[in-house]
């Protein structure tokens, strides 16, 4: 009887594959770089009326994690899983290194197609480029317009990169549409350009299909460029890089405005799913700002990983939230395909849950527990600039922990439930106060550089200030032997050397060379 009504769903399935209007459109927009103390709602000196009032008729999450890096977060979103299981653990996808995320990973615009949604992406992609098979559009995405790489200049679109075994300096363009280069775009600044492009798509696409538009933008990325006119409401911040970069929030802030006033034009907005996140906290040496949080953009302290997040949509059942559920970026996946109506079915064991009852009706969260990295690797160059005698090699040391099942001189962060436990070196250990405050504030770190296991209660200390870790040695052991178990069940780390056949100085664009 079961297998009978089975089968009959199966036909159904079949003859009808394309989708009822419960499908929503799913819009994810991505910021690059965008630091907790940037979003107006955070009171920030940074204005955002749109992410503001989008964020006001939605839910604010609050307790909302990304991963420290741009590669790491983009690679979780798509699929689902942590970088201990896919064997991107190390920093980001460099040039000229040949490997990308890896094939055999399905990802979530695959899912979506599956279930019915034409699948466009517009932005940023670097999860690697090497072969053609690892490009967005061989990826699961029918369209895309954007670069593969994970800067460059916002107005020529050129990328300049120094090829270690060349030992040469190469510039070239990155920027394509499908998979081919896409010259002509010079002097059209990147979050105008990739705004139009979305918006072009919205007006070509029968709102009656279910639509899924990743739109990763540029912004806010170093290098800080911008059209003057967004800088200008910004002279009172004397710091020259803030206030660039506050003019690049602005131009990012109305580039969403744009995109939900053509979602609403074109028909799609009653029936959208909207979410806006950052990848990473803010780089402190670019203009970002995490305060009054600890650390920056490639750091596992919270100013590296609790991200700036919203959803809104007239589908929410409760509106005008602040949520304070524990929520990561790998939830995106099953959150969304469970909203497709679609299935995981193929992927790989998933790290992320199903968050939907916990954004739209205040469930409880299902995650008690959130592994932010394990990476035995990790170096950070980045200079840590008030004490840059603070360095990887000299702050790890023997501790009480040094007999532990884990070994502590790994860099590595794990929360359960309000505890967090770091390991190794997180990275630059300073509290950062934005520029307008450096008067009073000045960058500050208390830590003997001996230092590598500290615990905190997060949910009363979100600012990493008081080490419990003497106090509660039986929670320090717990995590410790749950990293051990994460760590014993990784896969081997992917970071091959560069490739000096990356040169694009024969095509003059970055792209596919193997
Ligand atoms: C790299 O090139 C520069 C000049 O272009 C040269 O001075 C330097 O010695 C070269 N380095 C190596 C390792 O070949
Ligand atoms: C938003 O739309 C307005 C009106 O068309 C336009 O002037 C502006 O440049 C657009 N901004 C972005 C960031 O796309
Ligand atoms: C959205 O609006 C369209 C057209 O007005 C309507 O047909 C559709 O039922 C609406 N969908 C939802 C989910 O309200």
């Amino acid at each position: 009887m079961r297998l009978r009504s089975a089968l009959r769903w199966l036909c159904f399935a079949i003859l009808f594959p394309i989708t009822e209007a419960s499908q929503p459109h799913l819009v994810f927009i991505l910021a690059d770089d965008y630091g907790w103390n940037d979003i107006g709602y955070h009171g920030s000196q940074i204005r955002t009326p749109v992410l503001d009032k989008l964020s006001a008729q939605g839910v604010r999450l609050e307790n909302y994690y990304v991963q420290p890096l741009c590669t790491p977060s983009r690679s979780q979103l798509l699929t689902g899983r942590y970088q201990i299981h896919t064997g991107l653990q190390h920093e980001i996808i460099w040039p000229c290194q040949p490997y990308c995320l890896p094939l055999d990973e399905k990802l979530l615009p695959q899912l979506l197609k599956e279930a019915g949604y034409s699948t466009h992406m517009v932005g940023k992609w670097h999860l690697g480029m090497y072969k053609k098979e690892c490009l967005p559009t061989q990826r699961g995405f029918d369209s895309y317009f954007g670069y593969l790489l994970g800067s460059e200049d916002y107005y020529t679109h050129d990328r300049c990169y120094y090829i270690a075994p060349l030992n040469v300096t190469r510039c070239a363009l990155d920027l394509r549409n499908g998979e081919q280069a896409a010259p002509g775009y010079t002097d059209k600044y990147s979050t105008h350009l990739f705004t139009q492009k979305a918006i072009e798509l919205l007006s070509q696409h029968d709102s009656a299909q279910p639509l899924f538009l990743y739109l990763p933008y540029q912004s806010v990325h170093v290098p800080l460029q911008v059209p003057e006119e967004y800088m200008t409401p910004y002279s009172f911040i004397h710091d020259e890089q803030r206030r660039q970069y506050a003019g690049m929030v602005s131009a990012m802030d109305e580039a969403v405005g744009n995109i939900t006033g053509a979602l609403q034009k074109y028909g799609f907005w009653n029936n959208t799913v909207l979410i806006f996140s950052t990848d990473n906290g803010g780089q402190t040496l670019g203009g970002g700002n995490n305060w009054p949080l600890r650390g920056r953009k490639w750091t596992l302290w919270e100013g590296g990983v609790r991200g700036v997040g919203f959803v809104t949509s007239p589908l929410l059942k409760q509106t005008g939230k602040v949520n304070r559920e524990l929520i990561h970026i790998s939830d995106w996946l099953p959150t969304l395909v469970s909203l497709a109506k679609g299935s995981t079915h193929g992927t790989k064991p998933l790290d992320g849950f199903d968050m939907w009852k916990t954004i739209s009706e205040g469930h409880p969260s299902p995650r008690t527990e959130l592994l932010h990295n394990i990476d035995p690797l990790f170096v950070d160059n980045s200079p840590c600039p008030v004490f840059p005698s603070e360095n990887a090699t000299s702050t790890v040391h023997l501790t009480k922990w040094q007999n532990s099942t884990f070994n502590v001189s790994i860099h590595s962060a794990i929360r359960f439930s309000k505890w967090k436990l770091l390991t190794g070196y997180p990275g630059c250990s300073y509290w950062f106060p934005p520029p307008s405050l450096s008067k009073q504030a000045q960058p500050m770190s208390p830590e003997p550089p001996r230092k590598n296991v500290w615990l905190f209660n997060i949910e009363t200390d979100p600012e990493e200030r008081v080490d419990l870790s003497d106090h509660y040695p039986g929670i320090v052991e717990k995590l410790l032997s749950r990293l051990k178990h994460y760590q014993d069940n990784a896969v081997p780390i992917i970071y091959p050397s560069e490739d000096a056949a990356c040169d694009p100085s024969k095509t003059g664009v970055w792209g596919p060379w193997a």
